[in-house]
């Protein structure tokens, strides 16, 4: 197998003020170039503390971290708040579960996405104009079928759908090597999962993205991910434990 483009080794996180409660307990993980890893567990098993700890985001402050996150072989929390903050957006992005969190209030879906293609050098130099085509592109990437009148709305004006596959546009458009998307689907109908997973896979193959899923949909998961990391309670449980098999969308058992 190749080596992991991103790993997380024996992560362990407790939380400061209460030092007996384990948040994540030896939580390991590995993700190959342009491979999907799905992490799977129902409310409050750890899912969102994990994608921030492989992003470097858990506050020293609040907990105490054991283990390693691993970007090509190198930790991440070596890396100083400068290099960590480029490393975020231009090798790995994090998709909210919360879209409404991702986004600004007081500016234009469209102008916060211009603004992070520009912070990132992500128009090849081409000015405003061409950071602007760039997020149209990817909001059309995004499954959105009208980007011209999306770009001009302000977050609160969409729908949870449409503000959930404009964030993932955010995400995606300084072309990370690596997604960790939080819940992508939750917010979306049946018929916009579907699209979604689509695109996903078409991410994988045209874009040799890789992808960490997360959700709590076993059955959904598990048909897009080439490995699957299941969580309990902050620990990883085999597929046959009794809260994974709780995790089957109805109809799937
Ligand atoms: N800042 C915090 N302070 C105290 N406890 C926290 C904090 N953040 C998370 N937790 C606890 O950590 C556990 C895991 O939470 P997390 O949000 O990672 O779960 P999740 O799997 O993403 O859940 P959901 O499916 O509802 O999104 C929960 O028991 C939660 O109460
Ligand atoms: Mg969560």
């Amino acid at each position: 197998m190749s080596a992991p483009i991103l790993a997380a080794r024996g992560i362990t996180l407790t939380l400061r003020e209460k030092p007996g409660t384990f948040i994540l307990e030896d939580v390991s993980l590995s993700l190959a170039r342009g491979k999907i890893v799905g992490v799977v567990g129902g409310s409050g098993s750890g899912k969102t503390t994990l994608a921030c700890t492989l992003l470097g985001f858990i506050p020293d402050a609040m907990c105490r971290q054991r283990g390693q996150v691993l970007w090509q072989g190198q930790d991440i929390l070596a890396m100083d708040a400068l290099a960590l903050r480029r490393w975020r957006g231009a090798c790995v992005s994090l998709s909210f579960q919360e879209a409404s969190s991702a986004f600004d209030p007081v500016f234009t879906v469209g102008d916060q996405i211009v603004e992070t293609i520009m912070a990132h050098g992500a128009h090849e130099g081409g000015g405003r104009a061409r950071a602007r085509e760039r997020a149209l592109s990817f909001l059309s990437l995004a499954g959105i079928d009208d980007p011209r009148r999306v770009e001009r709305c302000y977050p609160h004006e969409l729908s949870g759908g449409l503000r959930q596959r404009a964030m993932l546009a955010m995400a995606l458009c300084t072309t990370p090597s690596v997604l960790v998307a939080d819940e992508p689907t939750s917010s979306l109908d049946v018929t916009l999962q579907a699209r979604l997973m689509e695109l996903f896979r078409k991410l994988r193959r045209e874009l040799d993205l890789s992808i960490v899923l997360i959700a709590h949909d076993l059955g959904m998961v598990r048909r897009l991910a080439d490995e699957l990391v299941i969580l309990s309670r902050g620990r990883v449980v085999a597929p046959d434990h009794p809260d994974a098999r709780a995790l089957m969308s109805a109809g799937e058992m």
